[in-house]
């Protein structure tokens, strides 16, 4: 196939994913961070789809995906001077502000607060389709409640099931791990979800310290609950994979490992990244987590990434998956 031909695929696809949107049904959309299950952020009709589709409780909120950074006015007020930064700096890209909503964005995209959580994704098919319509799109990660986000099209099938609905595909997706959430608290700006977009890469924008708050009673962001993220697979975080082993000696057993290793600890032994990259790792993550629950494991035993900058939010994602 040509460019062209290609593009004009690609096109016919778009046009598809449009048609359905702007019928109040969900399409499953490609993001730099995962796939997401779409719907018009401003037809109730549409967005209660989403809530039945995923079985996701009414508490949890959603992100209003933008075309673009001028939109964020049409769906925000009294934005601090931070978020426009932000903003500026990382849209389009994995970063979701929460800013406090207009008034005419409904109860059941914000879960009833008085926010709305708003990104800019990072995809061209996407892009291009936000910009063909006359509506954002809220856009939850496109698997069932609590289950593993999906990173390529047949996860969100495999996730949703007969509640699956059209998927745009773009592909795999680059990133690999939701969007880093940042909230502003009177005069704090504090991060309710890590991901790729470092707690230090937003301290040099903003000039000012960042705090990363998780675990809260009653959760700012829902995503920051416990359990989340979670494979069906009983799922067990070490650092020390050989004393794990032993551990659970006589059960069906995977290994999921940061980097190659000489050790052959189990035939179902995978491993996230060659040299240990910690962006391959966090792009490969729920991918091979998917891979995994389909071998019917008794375990698995996963790895702690090192402690860095990307490895925070893996570890994050990790540690949800375990619990
Ligand atoms: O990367 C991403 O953010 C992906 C892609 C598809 O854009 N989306 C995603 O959406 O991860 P979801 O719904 O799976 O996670 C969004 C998180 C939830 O934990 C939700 O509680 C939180 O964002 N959230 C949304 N609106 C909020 C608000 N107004 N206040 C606090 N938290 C909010
Ligand atoms: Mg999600």
């Amino acid at each position: 196939m040509d460019k062209c031909e290609e593009m004009g695929g690609m096109e016919y696809l778009i046009k598809k994913a449009k048609g359905l949107l702007e019928q109040d049904e969900l399409v499953a959309i490609p993001t730099e961070t995962v796939y997401g299950l779409a719907a018009n952020a401003f037809s109730n009709e549409a967005v209660k789809k989403i809530f039945e589709a995923k079985k996701r409780p009414a508490n949890n909120p959603l992100i209003v995906h933008l075309k673009s950074i001028n939109s964020m006015d049409d769906v925000a007020e009294s934005i601090p001077i931070e978020a426009r930064w932000l903003a500026l700096y990382f849209w389009p890209g994995p970063l979701t502000l929460i800013l406090r909503k207009k008034q005419h964005i409904s109860n059941i995209v914000s879960a009833d607060l008085q926010t709305v959580g708003v990104r800019v994704p990072n995809h061209p098919l996407t892009l291009q389709l936000l910009k063909s319509l006359d509506f954002p799109l809220v856009a939850p990660s496109a698997n069932r409640s609590n289950h593993i986000s999906p990173t390529k099209p047949e996860h969100v099938i495999e996730s949703l099931q007969d509640q699956a609905p059209y998927v745009l595909d773009g592909g795999e997706c680059k990133g690999g791990i939701e969007s880093t959430i940042v909230g502003f608290e009177g005069d704090e700006v504090v991060i309710y979800r890590e991901g790729l977009i470092s707690k230090t890469a937003i301290e040099e924008v903003i000039e000012k310290s960042v705090t990363v708050v998780k675990e809260q009673a009653q959760p700012a962001a829902p995503g920051s609950f416990k359990k989340h993220y979670s494979p069906k697979t009983r799922l067990v975080l070490t650092d020390d994979i050989e004393n794990s082993l032993d551990r659970y000696e006589g059960l069906k057993l995977g290994v999921l490992l940061m980097k190659q290793s000489n050790k052959m600890y189990t035939k179902n032994q995978f491993t996230l990244s060659e040299s240990g990259d910690l962006k391959e790792v966090a792009r490969n993550l729920y991918s091979k987590l998917y891979d995994m629950d389909r071998l019917d494991l008794d375990v698995i035993i996963a790895e702690k990434a090192e402690l860095s900058e990307e490895g925070y939010a893996i570890n994050d994602r990790l540690t949800r998956a375990a619990s």
